[in-house]
């Protein structure tokens, strides 16, 4: 047996298909075209493929018994090289399958050559990229959700009373509590949890059985193999099963669903945290500083979480344009699936991470957010409601409103400061209970129904919400 790493990466008997070539490979082309320098991350899925095959050829009797123990310890041999850091890729061999298919042929002879019976590389790399998809959902992402799930929903609930002022067209609107606050954000992470379980059935199915594109002639048990590998069924169609990626671009939908719920978010953190408003304290191993103003602290996470954001939809819109204009089955184009998927699962991932760090940590300034409540009318509502209660119909309320705020505008104060006299001559049905309804604490109380912003709703909201992640 040669060792590979003795060889030169354009020699042509390297390579498994030349068999009707005279000439190598372009020096070039074999660049071009290589992907084992991003598909190798998907070792452990092609080498788990490829063990779950060669059990299910020596099921069927296609390999003896001898044959798969020597391909599985093989395998086994090569995984441990490869996290050793001792294994040689080489770009003449294309891509992550051959290279562990030549590795194994070196290592163990005519059974290494034997394992790519009723296989291609067409079924195979599909199968990787689905089962690498899975491992990172199940693994990495859904984790990660959920911890910045839990790290919302803990906020909510200890923050359950503090009241900031609601906006609407970044306009104060009316007092909210920032428990309330923060269960809105977890209502839309809880929706992409639903979408995610959604997106998984579709990315467990199992391609591998396709072969090229039209099956194959050996006897095969799909079922076997899909098992093996916790897939929950093999494809049902072998030119789709080649060439679908439909599951790798809803997978990207989803994570630009997420991301524009998280960049929202970050935009507002990113507000708050500025010393016009100086609600939160992001924590300074959150922040970095200018090199030049030495005041700076910079909220560097949500800004970059905003930014991570385009470059998500971007791979989205990428992996669109790939596939529009493929016929079927199996075509090189997909080939470039990879990067966008990749590089879309790496931010997804980092985004969750310092998210659910960093929300554990925040600290608030309540007083600053009260005090905030209280400028810009947000409890006008509450007194035209409180009109209402009192026999006014409520477009002459919201008119009667309309004037007090006018007044106060003018003479810079809000509602709740001033007197009783002043208010009545706006209405006869002000009484002197008007001040009840014009703090914020009777405000955020009084809204109090399912979905409601009241402190008794938040933490009946929140305790549910814990109960469904
Ligand atoms: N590296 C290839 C890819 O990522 C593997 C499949 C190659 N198939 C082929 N017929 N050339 O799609």
């Amino acid at each position: 047996m040669s060792d590979p790493k003795q060889e030169k990466a354009t020699e042509v008997t390297e390579k498994p298909w030349t068999g009707r070539f005279s000439e190598p490979t372009d020096a070039f082309v074999e660049a071009f075209g290589a992907s084992v320098g991003f598909d190798q991350r998907m070792y452990r899925q092609d080498i788990a493929g490829s063990v779950a095959h060669a059990k299910m050829l020596s099921s069927i009797g296609v390999l003896t018994d001898e044959e798969r123990d020597s391909i599985i310890d093989g395998l086994a041999e090569i995984e441990a090289e490869i996290e050793g850091g001792q294994f040689q890729w080489s770009i003449a061999l294309e891509d992550v399958h051959m290279n562990i298919e030549k590795r194994l042929t070196d290592k163990i002879g005519d059974a290494g050559k034997k394992l790519h019976t009723g296989r291609s590389r067409n079924d195979q790399v599909a199968t990787d990229v689905r089962l690498y998809l899975r491992d990172e959902i199940d693994n990495a992402i859904t984790p990660e959700l959920k911890r910045l799930q839990l790290a919302l929903i803990e906020l909510a609930e200890r923050e359950a009373e503090t009241i900031m002022p609601g906006f609407t067209h970044l306009q104060t609107a009316q007092p909210i509590t920032f428990g309330h606050h923060m269960l809105a954000w977890n209502e839309m992470l809880q929706r992409d949890s639903e979408r995610l379980i959604d997106c998984r059935k579709r990315v467990n199915i199992m391609p591998l059985g396709s072969a090229a594109l039209a099956g194959t002639t050996y006897p095969i048990d799909r079922g076997f193999t899909a098992k093996e590998l916790g897939f929950d069924r093999p494809c049902s169609n072998s030119l789709d099963g080649v060439s679908d990626r439909d599951f790798a671009i809803e997978f990207l939908s989803w994570a630009s669903l997420l991301l524009m719920h998280m960049s929202r978010f970050s935009e507002e953190l990113i507000l708050w945290s500025s010393s016009q408003f100086d609600w939160v304290d992001l924590g300074d191993s959150f922040c970095t500083g200018s090199s030049i103003m030495p005041q700076k602290k910079n909220p560097d996470v949500p800004e970059l979480v905003r930014g991570k954001t385009g470059r998500v939809f971007g791979s989205l819109s990428s992996m669109l344009m790939i596939m529009k204009g493929q016929p079927l089955a199996y075509n090189k184009d997909n080939q470039e699936d990879k990067e966008p998927l990749f590089d879309t699962i790496d931010t997804v991932r980092g985004c969750l991470k310092v998210y659910a760090d960093m929300m554990a940590q925040i600290t608030l300034k309540p007083d600053n957010m009260r005090e905030a409540a209280l400028r810009g009318f947000s409890t006008a509502t509450d007194l035209a409601d409180y009109l209402v209660r009192n026999g006014v119909p409520f477009r002459d309320a919201h008119e009667v409103v309309g004037k007090a705020v006018a007044l106060g505008v003018k003479t810079n104060r809000d509602l709740s400061e001033m007197d009783l006299d002043e208010l009545k001559a706006f209405s006869d049905a002000i009484g002197d209970d008007v001040f009840e309804v014009l703090t914020l604490e009777g405000s955020v109380a009084a809204r109090d129904h399912l979905g409601g912003t009241a402190p008794r709703q938040v933490k009946a909201a929140a305790t549910l919400a814990k109960a469904s992640l």
